[in-house]
């Protein structure tokens, strides 16, 4: 299995693998580095490496002897938090420090791995307030030697099956690994909210598909969409699951890659039903949606489609509400997060971003991102990735929701090649004091 990245840009994992011969061990030594100052300098976890100086001999010799390191429990909780604190496309990591880690690094049977992901599942919907958590598979011991994989982009994800005339029933994203899985046995009722079962990818060979979610043996949580205020939405039935709990990224750590490392936050109303439930190849609703809250979808001009897309965002926020599950809104988090830009630029420290991802897919100028230059330079050292799928009996699959013209990213660069005179991530006085 290679994990370089074919698609290379900043947010893909470098084509050079730290694990080729003496540059990659070089390189792996200057990330490993990297990752310790960075500990060493923080004023929380730098209590947890008492003696820089010795840590960093043992790791140059384990590097020296096996061509990688291990790392001990303390820097695997604050390297996957920092992983997500210098994740350019989130706006909700200023959360960083709240991240749970469990650590799945012995893990190397199909029954733990599915236990390790159940527990996964059920410790971050936490009755319905989502935790945000971590669960870390082995690291990977060369490029050619990766313990766990698993096609599925998230832990929980709808199905999409394929119908006569070109109709899908469930989510579009999902058909090629929904056809998979049948074709391997998978025997379901189909339905729109389908959750897929798992397809798990050991040392490169691919276990038959397992359905946790069969017979109720575990919830996907999932919550029925409707507006208050308009009644006849209840009749079509939409629904949401809680928690996006992403499958297919690979986090890196000072060097070290571990390629599953599964990890969830919360949802923000907006991904959920300004995207997944609108977009026209993925469910597509908008339409059905208008006429159910009675709104006239002649013209154009009457701004039907906006005003849709404003009734099924409340419905979205009233409907988790009412479970009693956390989301977020977009005007909240953003705010939330300018803060945070404005704290860390009192310490002096800047906040990179990508300005495309963090504002929000509708009313974009109400947020205080869209007025925000970012400057889009990433950390490389520790973050979390994208890497090319596993093979799965000589297939791949991909979700094409998450490759959208954003993730060219012509305006990134890794950290150490920021232009000279790149401005800094700044927001105007004015607009400063407003959203403080
Ligand atoms: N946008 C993706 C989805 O709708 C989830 C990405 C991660 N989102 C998050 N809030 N952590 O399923």
């Amino acid at each position: 299995m290679n994990l370089s990245g074919a698609n290379s840009s900043p947010f893909h994992l470098d084509p050079i693998s730290p694990f080729a011969g003496v540059k990659g061990m070089e390189q792996l030594k200057k990330e490993a580095r990297a990752f310790l100052d960075s500990m060493a300098a923080d004023p929380v976890a730098g209590a947890d490496i008492p003696d820089v100086t010795l840590r960093w001999k043992q790791i140059q010799s384990e590097i020296e002897s096996t061509g990688t390191y291990k790392h001990n429990y303390k820097e695997l909780e604050f390297g996957s938090r920092l992983a997500w604190r210098n994740s350019n496309r989130c706006i909700g990591r200023h959360f960083w420090r709240t991240l749970q880690v469990h650590d799945a690094r012995k893990c190397d049977s199909l029954d733990e791995a599915v236990s390790h992901l159940k527990c996964h599942v059920n410790a971050a919907f936490n009755g319905g307030k989502i935790s945000n958590v971590i669960t870390i598979f082995p690291q990977a011991q060369s490029s050619e030697d990766v313990p766990w994989r698993m096609a599925n982009h998230q832990l929980v994800r709808y199905a999409g099956f394929e119908q006569a005339h070109g109709k899908v029933l469930g989510d579009p994203d999902s058909i090629d690994l929904t056809k998979y899985c049948i074709n391997q046995g998978w025997d379901t009722k189909e339905t729109p909210w389908t959750p897929l079962p798992w397809v798990l990818v050991e040392s490169g060979r691919a276990h038959t598909p397992v359905d946790p979610f069969h017979d109720g043996n575990l919830s996907p949580h999932d919550i029925p969409i409707a507006h208050p205020d308009f009644p006849a939405t209840k009749n079509l039935g939409l629904r949401w699951y809680a928690v996006p709990i992403l499958a297919d990224m690979a986090l890196k750590i000072g060097g070290v890659i571990y390629p599953f490392a599964p990890f969830n936050g919360h949802y923000l109303g907006t991904e959920i039903a300004a995207r997944n439930l609108t977009d026209p190849d993925r469910y597509n609703v908008l339409k059905p949606w208008a006429e159910s809250c009675g709104i006239a979808t002649k013209l154009r001009r009457g701004l039907w489609q906006d005003e849709a897309l404003v009734r099924l965002n409340q419905a979205l926020l009233a409907s988790f509400d009412a479970a009693g599950v956390t989301v977020g809104d977009h005007h909240q988090i953003g705010r939330a997060f300018e803060q945070w830009c404005q704290a860390e630029e009192r310490q002096g420290r800047e906040v990179p971003g990508d300005w495309s991802w963090l504002t929000p897919p509708m009313s974009g100028s109400l947020t205080p991102q869209y007025h925000r230059h970012f400057t889009n330079s990433v950390i490389t050292h520790t973050n979390y990735f994208y890497q090319p799928p596993p093979r799965v009996n000589g297939m791949t699959f991909t979700s094409k929701a998450k490759e959208t013209h954003r993730l060219l990213a012509t305006d990134a660069f890794p950290e150490e090649d920021v232009p000279k005179r790149c401005p800094f991530s700044s927001l105007g006085r004015t607009l400063k004091s407003f959203w403080k």
